[in-house]
């Protein structure tokens, strides 16, 4: 073998088997929420502030982004301050914004850049270079930007108008990140812009701008409207821990914490948490306690028993409201007795990986049968033996399949774990201190 078909060194795990999960655990600040704070502060009239702001590669690339963009942030120990320069204060970057593997950082800020009076490109890694963007670029042009994307995806190029038209818009797919980019323009354009959704999709942007000040209607969550406000008042908040993040200890915990496992300080917003639903109808104990308002946002501490699994038929609407969580839904339902059907699914293909695809071929490499539909997987639950794997570089699946030997025979190891902390940036030293083992190691991928 030559030297030069080594194409990457890459990070993986190597995590044995789990006895028991038990203890206290708090995850690290929600990534959504993180990138809309820094977004819209931004854009205030004035300084917010932040405590919870996830240091994660994702929204740190938000950070960087702004940055060239003209807005003075700090982001330091989970502390987020942002000296906003109000609706038209950004100034154009001199170079490429690249959001590194976050498909929120670019989508969002191509809403934001369209109203700009200024030219801007936006660019990103390997995998976030291969995601659809037609999906944003078209309302953007249909509101008056410039936007043009290479074959589809990034870089794109923005060519920014103010003021830009309102559009009363019927997005393809339930995407709050594409409601998200819409309401960003939507900020700075003349009418009522207009957003309506095939299903419900997290609702974090609407509920910010509310509390910045900002009138947002909202109709069962599916047509949301936004007219531009005069100015968006700063806020001091509180981001609270992020369910995704706490979805895979949530899962460790039904598979393997007889004694219990408490998460603290979990986000639980109902367009969010739809995995809570998912794995009650499954047959597993989850009590949310101490609920209360943090931020907005309603937050609880998760209380999970190790549970009998049994497979379910997964309504497709409650899909959008656990999206993030299938990598992790694929494990309990691998280990749940029973078949698990998941249909309406087929987003699924276009996040950091094919996560169909991809766990799929995961979950068949640990003895799960598995057959793989256009828009969803059967899974048939029985015995997880151990395995090696490849994570294709998608931080959700590397995560997904090291809770897996919480109830795997032999040890697992996982390539590709290098964009974990692209969202969780800790989750090494958090899973160890509740009792699951993961060792670091770095491997040669050979072309
Ligand atoms: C996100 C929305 C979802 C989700 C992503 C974060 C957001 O994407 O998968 O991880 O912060 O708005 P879609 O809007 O494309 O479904």
């Amino acid at each position: 073998m030559q030297a030069d078909s080594v194409s990457a060194v890459r990070q993986a795990f190597v995590v044995h088997p789990t006895q028991e999960v038990s203890g206290e655990v708090q995850v690290p600040g929600d990534k959504s929420i993180s990138h809309r704070t820094a977004l819209l502060s931004a854009l205030a009239e004035g300084t917010s502030t932040a405590r919870g702001f996830l240091p994660g590669d994702d929204c740190l690339a938000t950070v960087t982004a702004l940055r060239a963009l003209g807005v003075e942030l700090e982001a330091q120990d989970g502390d987020l301050r942002v000296r906003g320069v109000g609706l038209d204060g950004l100034q154009a970057s001199g170079r490429p914004l690249d959001l590194g593997n976050s498909g929120t950082g670019m989508r969002l800020l191509a809403g934001l850049l369209a109203s700009q009076p200024f030219a801007s490109e936006l660019t990103g890694d390997e995998s976030l270079r291969k995601r659809p963007m037609e999906r944003v670029a078209k309302p953007l042009r249909a509101m008056g930007a410039g936007v043009e994307t290479r074959s589809g995806t990034a870089p794109i190029r923005i060519v920014g108008r103010y003021p830009l038209q309102a559009v009363d818009y019927a997005l393809p797919v339930a995407s709050a990140q594409l409601k998200s980019a819409l309401l960003l323009a939507g900020l700075r354009a003349r009418g009522r812009t207009v957003i309506r959704s095939p299903g419900r999709s997290r609702d974090h942007t609407e509920r910010l701008l509310r509390s910045m000040g900002v009138t947002v209607e909202s109709r069962l969550n599916e047509v949301v409207s936004v007219r531009a406000p005069e100015r968006l008042e700063p806020i001091d908040t509180v981001i609270p821990g992020d369910f995704s993040s706490a979805a895979f200890l949530m899962v460790a915990g039904l598979l393997a914490a007889p004694r219990g496992l408490l998460i603290r300080n979990v986000g639980v917003n109902p367009t969010r948490s739809g995995l809570l639903g998912i794995v009650e109808a499954m047959g597993g104990r989850v009590e949310t306690r101490s609920r209360k308002i943090l931020g907005g946002e309603p937050v609880a501490d998760l209380w999970v028993t190790k549970s009998d699994l049994r497979g379910i038929e997964v309504p497709p609407a409650w899909v959008p409201l656990a999206i993030d969580e299938f990598p992790i839904l694929f494990i309990a339902a691998a280990c749940a007795r029973g078949r698990t059907v998941i249909r309406g699914a087929g987003e699924l293909r276009y996040k950091e990986s094919d996560r169909l695809g991809v766990m799929a071929d995961g979950l068949r490499r640990l003895g799960i049968d598995v057959v793989e539909n256009t828009d969803g997987l059967v899974i048939e639950g029985g015995d997880l033996h151990g395995g090696r794997l490849d994570s294709q570089g998608d931080h959700r699946i590397a995560m997904a399949f090291a809770i897996a030997a919480a109830a795997a025979r032999e040890r697992i190891e996982i390539l590709g774990t290098d964009q974990v902390s692209t969202s969780f940036p800790d989750f090494e030293r958090i899973a160890a201190g509740c009792g699951i083992a993961i060792e670091t190691t770095t491997v040669g991928k050979y072309a």
